[in-house]
């Protein structure tokens, strides 16, 4: 039986005096009202510790959201043993009996907890309602129902088989637990990290990051209440080294899905490598890491859509996506047409908390981040090498607010050109017109990222010769757009080099990694 085929779930806009704008207030009233007391969710059951640590609001330091219960080296255990307990009878249920889980919540979303996930997104980790409804609720919709129509594609795939033979693929799970460590900017990144490999029959353990856990605790709740058996996917809130010393040496330790820094990953799979020799299994290693995503503009293009797409792709989320834009080469000659443009888009911008709906910038997620990004800003207050030409103000008094800040760069291997800060922070250098396959080559060399990337030109040449000359330098390339905003069943999602395996999240590609197969020669 084949489920429906999958469509992206329609966007709410939250326009202002619209019922589903009333609906997200009022999620947020309650959330206010309410201690949030977020547990672990370990073999079906919520684990509390006690080792309550307090949850902030980004934006507002002096106010409590609640706290969530901290866990040690034995539920990471428990963690572990519920996964493998699971692992038999949820791998041979039939394809469609765990497809029907995810649908049910898919739909969960959709309808009943929409207004709650996403109040949950705005508050815990700053994200304006319209960004929140893009991803805690509309993208993780898509991720669910487009991968149960990959899935059917993926167990369709079958051999041929001569006169007098059958032969089959059989998809079988891993052989072991998944591990899944999804990040604080995306929803619908946690919750497919560990959706994707379950769907497929695998048992999930999951780590998600601190500032993510109460919209991942709502995840968990509704993959309950749409009938996930227990164990299937164990909610875990551990120290990240602390959970890797356990996971990383047990012998059923079957594969990675993990969304992060390309140097925690890369620490990851050195683990993994030193103890390949203990695991019964080769274990799958999936994972989307950095970006420094460039926009490259030609002279052909239209300064108004440079400046749009500079905007949106640099300060959306206040650039922390992996695929926000965060360097741009722009030709001498629209240069003054752009930055007028570009200058009055970025003005326009409030910056606040995202309970009013007003703001588009919000803060950034903590303070690791805010000195991280605030330290690239105040270098180039020193720096020879570059200037800011908007922004630059950092404070985290209240909230951890940096501005939407430019930055011009007299030299196109300056810092701020090369190096990921994940914030709102584009530099942009301005070349002259004749430099342009110059500018390409140092666009693709400057940075060890390839994740995303656009190219603005009318010129179908220049088009097709920078698409040729930037193959490598980005997973996702487009052309006349925005780098970011990939749509799940649209723009599948991943890139190359230090940016990760480009195993393409939301497509098939993404699934095939989370089977073992089994190849059957029946003679008869
Ligand atoms: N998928 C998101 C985008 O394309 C980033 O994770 O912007």
């Amino acid at each position: 039986f084949e489920p429906p085929l999958a469509v992206n779930e329609p966007i709410y806009d939250y326009a202002p005096g619209t019922e589903c704008k009333d609906e997200l207030k009022q999620a947020i009233r309650i959330l206010k009202s309410t201690e949030v007391d977020v547990p672990m969710f370990i073999d079906g059951k919520e684990v509390r510790t006690g080792n309550k640590i307090s949850m902030h609001p980004p934006y507002e330091h002096a106010y409590t959201l609640g706290h969530f219960h901290m866990g040690d080296k034995s539920h990471v255990e428990s963690a572990i043993d519920a996964a493998l307990a699971a692992r038999k009878e949820w791998g041979s249920l039939p394809w469609q009996d765990r497809a029907a889980i995810f649908l049910k919540a898919a739909d969960l979303i959709a309808g009943p907890y929409r207004a709650r996930m996403n109040a949950a997104t705005m508050l815990c980790q700053s994200k304006n309602a319209y960004q929140s409804e893009i991803d805690a609720v509309c993208e993780l919709i898509d991720f669910l129902r487009f991968n149960v129509q990959f899935m059917t594609e993926l167990y369709a795939g079958q051999p041929e088989s001569a006169e007098g033979v059958w032969n089959r693929l059989e998809y079988r799970p891993l052989e072991g637990f998944v591990f899944a460590i999804t990040p604080f900017n995306f929803t619908a990144i946690a919750g497919n990290l560990c959706a994707a490999p379950a769907m497929m029959g695998n048992t999930v353990v999951w780590k998600p990051a601190e500032s993510q856990v109460y919209s991942a605790a709502l995840i968990m709740e509704i993959f309950m209440e749409a009938g996930l058996p227990d164990g299937v996917i164990n909610m875990i809130l551990v120290d990240g080294p602390v959970a890797g010393d356990v996971v990383f040496s047990h012998k059923e330790f079957a594969g990675l899905h993990f969304t992060g820094s390309t140097g925690v990953f890369q620490h990851l799979w050195k683990t993994i490598g030193n103890n390949i020799s203990n695991y019964k299994s080769y274990p799958r290693i999936v994972g989307e890491t950095g970006g420094k995503d460039f926009v490259v503009a030609h002279n052909s293009a239209h300064p108004d859509e440079v400046a749009t797409a500079l905007a949106r792709g640099a300060f959306e989320f206040q650039g922390q996506k992996c695929s926000a834009a965060s360097r741009a080469y722009v030709p001498a000659s629209i240069w003054d047409k752009v930055w007028e443009k570009l200058a009055s888009q970025v003005k326009s911008f409030k910056m606040g908390s995202p309970e009013d709906f007003t703001n588009f910038i919000n803060a950034v997620i903590d303070e690791k981040s805010f000195d991280k990004i605030s330290g690239y800003i105040e270098n180039v207050k020193k720096s020879d090498d570059a200037e800011i030409i908007i922004g630059g103000g950092c404070d985290k008094s209240k909230g951890y607010f940096i501005e939407p800040t430019i930055i011009r760069a007299k030299n196109p291997r300056t810092v701020t050109m090369c190096e990921e800060i994940f914030g709102p922070v584009l530099t942009i250098y301005v070349y002259e017109d004749d430099q342009f396959e110059e500018i390409l080559k140092i666009c693709d060399e400057t940075s060890p990222y390839a994740l995303t990337g656009s190219i603005l030109a009318k010129d179908r040449n220049v088009i097709n010769y920078a698409t040729k000359a930037l193959e490598n330098s980005a997973g996702n390339f487009y052309i006349n757009d925005k780098p970011t905003g990939a749509v799940v069943g649209q723009q599948p999602f991943g890139g190359g080099r230090a940016s990760g395996t480009n195993d393409k999240a939301g497509s098939i590609l993404n699934l095939y990694r989370w089977v073992s197969p089994r190849t059957i020669k029946e003679t008869f």
